[in-house]
């Protein structure tokens, strides 16, 4: 088995550029379900999340050609099937992205019940309920969930109880297609809704609001392929601005290919943490000379800071002279990471969905296992700051969201490297 091993101790330092946006492109290869011919899109994210989502496509009749490492040609014309399988859904949740789209265009889609993840249920009643307002009809069997919306999908308000990143999306992509206008009350407003959205008004569609709390999307009678850029990930952003805080002492590390602006909380919160980060052009500069200061953090819906940064703070708090505490109030099981970086010398209490964090000196390295996407990525960057050697397991996960990373981290100074070891449970 492959593990991370990191050397902690060695100062970063120069530039690094981060991929296109894993939650974008997974959408936005979804949508292209909704455009019938080739669609291309460029900046995409080399991660097994992507490879997946191929997968998902290619079942349905999709063509997908590599033009080169970031760049896709898809071509939906020949899909004849609606199915997106329990065995790809099972690895990952962000296949049922494809429902809405498959409504849109077939009025149909069977799609495996996603079941709960280790971030918790994740349940997808909202996808269900808004569609179901559109006209969709549901039936669920052997796992599955069937959708019809053969008499048509007609255009109303939904407001949604949570402003819910997938609901938002899958509805968006349905009502495209529908009969007149709908409006979402309480939709997310993520950045990669904002992407989402600008590619299929780029196909034909007439959307208006994206990025605000309520979107109104006009129905079209089709939409048509089109050449799309993937935004910069702002999630990988925070994560290489975390590692150049604990690690640019006395110097500084750049990190580029993503906007400043979809970070916002994240920066404002680092910055009362005493990390400097100034924006320059495509990204920041990050610097730090002062002492870790603590900080309060609650995880929100965009433009909250989000909870896909929540593990990377909490090795920084962890350092922070003096008490800081984080509330999860997005996923309820997304604390697994704490038990991983206690092990590693943290002092971190759990309450609820409240992480109490007191400050220590220094970490120490120790075999951790990565439980999930972020938390594996920032036990890696928690391994640049620690004592002696860490090495993190069960990287399956963070090769999900994250290209070349140790590569990266490699680039900008660190001491990382990925290792097949003998899996232990194989004795
Ligand atoms: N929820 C419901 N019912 C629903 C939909 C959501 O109860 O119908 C709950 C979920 O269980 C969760 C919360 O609402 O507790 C937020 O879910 P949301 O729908 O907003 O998230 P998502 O679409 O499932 C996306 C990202 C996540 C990111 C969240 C929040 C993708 C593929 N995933 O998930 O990314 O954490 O939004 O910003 O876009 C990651 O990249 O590591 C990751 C987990």
């Amino acid at each position: 088995m492959d593990i991370i091993r990191v050397e902690g101790g060695h100062r970063l330092s120069g530039g690094v550029r981060v991929s296109g946006a894993k939650n974008s492109a997974l959408k936005l290869m979804a949508a292209t379900l909704l455009a019938p011919g080739r669609t291309t899109l460029e900046n995409v994210p080399n991660i097994s999340d992507v490879h997946v989502m191929g997968k998902v496509l290619k079942r349905m009749g999709a063509t997908i050609e590599v033009v080169d490492e970031h760049r896709l040609a898809i071509d939906t014309s020949a899909v004849d099937s609606w199915e997106a399988p329990y065995e790809l859904v099972a690895k990952m949740r962000a296949s049922t992205a494809v429902m809405g789209p498959l409504l849109g265009r077939f009025g149909r889609a069977k799609i495996a019940m996603p079941g709960g993840c280790n971030l918790g249920a994740r349940k997808i009643d909202m996808h269900i309920l808004g569609l179901e307002a559109l006209g969709v009809k549901f039936d669920t069997d052997h796992g599955y969930i069937h959708a019809d919306a053969s008499e048509g999908l007609t255009g109303t308000t939904v407001t949604l109880e949570f402003a819910s990143v997938g609901a938002t999306e899958n509805l968006i992509m349905a009502a495209v297609r529908a009969k007149g206008t709908t409006v979402i009350d309480n939709a997310a407003r993520e950045p990669e809704i904002v992407d989402l959205a600008c590619m299929l008004n780029e196909m034909g569609a007439k959307i208006v609001g994206a990025g605000s709390p309520v979107v109104q999307i006009e129905g079209v009678e089709e939409l048509h392929p089109v050449t799309h850029r993937v935004i910069g990930d702002r999630i990988e952003a925070g994560t290489f601005i975390v590692a150049g805080a604990l690690m640019a002492e006395d110097g500084d590390i750049e990190v580029t290919g993503f906007n400043a602006a979809h970070l916002g909380m994240v920066i404002k919160k680092f910055e009362l943490m005493g990390v400097q980060i100034d924006r320059i052009e495509g990204g920041v500069r990050v610097h730090r000379a002062d002492v870790l200061q603590p900080v309060d953090i609650q995880t929100l819906p965009f433009p909250g800071f989000p909870t896909d940064m929540q593990a990377q703070a909490m090795v920084l708090s962890a350092l922070a002279d003096g008490s800081s505490v984080i509330t999860e109030n997005i996923f309820e099981n997304r604390f697994m990471f704490a038990s991983e970086l206690v092990r590693m010398g943290a002092s971190i209490r759990i309450e609820s969905h409240h992480a109490i964090i007191h400050g220590v000196q220094g970490l120490s390295g120790a075999q951790v296992v990565s439980p999930d996407l972020r938390g594996g990525a920032a036990l890696v960057v928690a391994g640049l700051i620690a004592d002696g050697y860490t090495e993190v397991s069960a990287i399956h996960h963070i090769d999900r969201g994250y290209e070349h990373f140790v590569e990266k981290l490699v680039s900008l100074g660190a001491h990382v490297a990925r290792v097949n070891v003998p899996d232990p449970s194989d004795d």
